[in-house]
């Protein structure tokens, strides 16, 4: 059986932590090269799990691969991807897509002369309650989508550690690390409606403070230049709309990841998931009790990618997708620095 030769580069914590461990557990793959700007971490790695090439360029491993896994910040996400589907090979690139849209349309335009799998690691879409959520809404159980409420909140947990307070590195804090997710999410649950309007605030006030309280390490008030919480009010193009709120500092009582969606015949809460309904003259909520996993989602996500790969099965997630939602965060920056409200042309 010939396998899939996969490199991956940028080999911290997200590729050493998730997609490797998940990739060695595929029969049809083969794990062939690492590389890193760092070369004792890529040589470290290989040895780790004994991957047999380190490169120090790309363009060395590119030769050696059929796909490459992007786990680098997200200001490299883009030159990377593009370099790698021009070479004819695959990418499964982290999240978020790119820093901007304009990357991001770059990205896709690469892939779509190419003919190569893009793929942005938008895991979430692989959880348990997602799939199943996402089962529940096609069947029809709350008919159209009305109002969705995001939120991913967490009270005093600023990462102390790598880059992610690093504007020029990773383009934003809160809303482009975290909140991301959910607002994929949401966008793929209700059918992938293009957004069109945004009204978003930013802040750093809490992270700017001398002394944060923080559960995840220290980090430098002074220095400290992205955003720690965002709220939005996203329209999309079909009239449903997105409340949005992340953050990693906030003066609230507990973190919290919730997803909500309120549709013309019920209502559907993922996280733990069940469906609230008016039914018989009541108000009843079938909340779900089990549901099986047999897989974990970095897993998942591996076999999804090398089946996209083979050409045995449509990516789950199109370059567009990821692409509208890198278009909504970066119109709540814009709209937060305005402050007014930004349109959306998407494609
Ligand atoms: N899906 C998730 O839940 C999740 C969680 C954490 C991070 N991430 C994403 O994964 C990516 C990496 O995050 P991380 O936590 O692993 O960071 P990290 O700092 O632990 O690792 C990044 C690695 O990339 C290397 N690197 C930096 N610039 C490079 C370049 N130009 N070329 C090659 N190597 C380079 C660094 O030396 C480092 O080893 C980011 O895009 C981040 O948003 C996703």
């Amino acid at each position: 059986m010939t396998k899939l030769r996969i490199g991956v580069i940028g080999v911290g914590g997200i590729a050493t932590g998730r997609h490797i461990p998940a990739f060695l557990q595929l029969p049809t793959v083969e794990l062939v090269a690492v590389s890193d700007m760092n070369k004792a971490q890529a040589q470290k790695v290989a040895k780790d799990f004994d991957i047999p090439y380190v490169c120090e360029q790309l363009e060395d491993m590119l030769d050696k691969i059929d796909a490459l896994v992007i786990c680098t910040p997200n200001k490299f996400h883009a030159p990377i991807a593009i370099q790698a589907l021009n070479a004819g090979v695959h990418v499964l690139c982290e999240k978020p897509m790119a820093l901007n849209t304009q990357e991001c349309e770059a990205m896709t335009a690469a892939a779509e002369k190419s003919g190569k799998v893009l793929l942005i690691a938008y895991h979430w879409r692989f959880m348990k309650e997602s799939r199943a959520a996402k089962q529940l809404i096609e069947l029809g159980e709350i008919g159209e989508p009305l109002v969705i409420r995001i939120q991913s909140m967490r009270r005093r947990k600023v990462p102390g550690w790598g880059v992610f307070t690093n504007r020029d590195l990773q383009g934003g804090g809160a809303l482009i690390d975290y909140g991301c997710h959910l607002l994929d999410l949401a966008l793929w649950l209700v059918g992938n409606p293009k957004p069109a309007e945004v009204s978003g605030a930013t802040f750093n006030a809490l992270s700017r403070q001398q002394g944060l309280v923080n559960e995840w390490g220290t980090i430098d008030a002074e220095t400290f230049e992205v955003e720690d919480h965002a709220t939005a009010f996203i329209r999309l193009e079909n009239g449903a709309v997105i409340l949005l709120e992340t953050s990693w500092a906030a003066n609230i009582l507990a973190d919290e990841e919730s997803l909500s969606i309120s549709g013309t015949k019920g209502g559907i809460d993922v996280f733990p998931l069940r469906i609230n309904k008016a039914a018989n003259g009541m108000l009843m909520t079938n909340t779900v009790d089990f549901i099986p996993e047999e897989k974990s989602y970095d897993l998942l996500q591996a076999e999804h990618f090398v089946a996209c790969c083979l050409g045995e099965s449509t990516a789950i997630a199109s370059p567009q997708e990821s692409m509208h939602v890198s278009s909504v965060i970066e119109a709540i920056y814009e709209s937060s620095t305005k402050g007014a409200s930004v349109t959306i042309n998407s494609n």
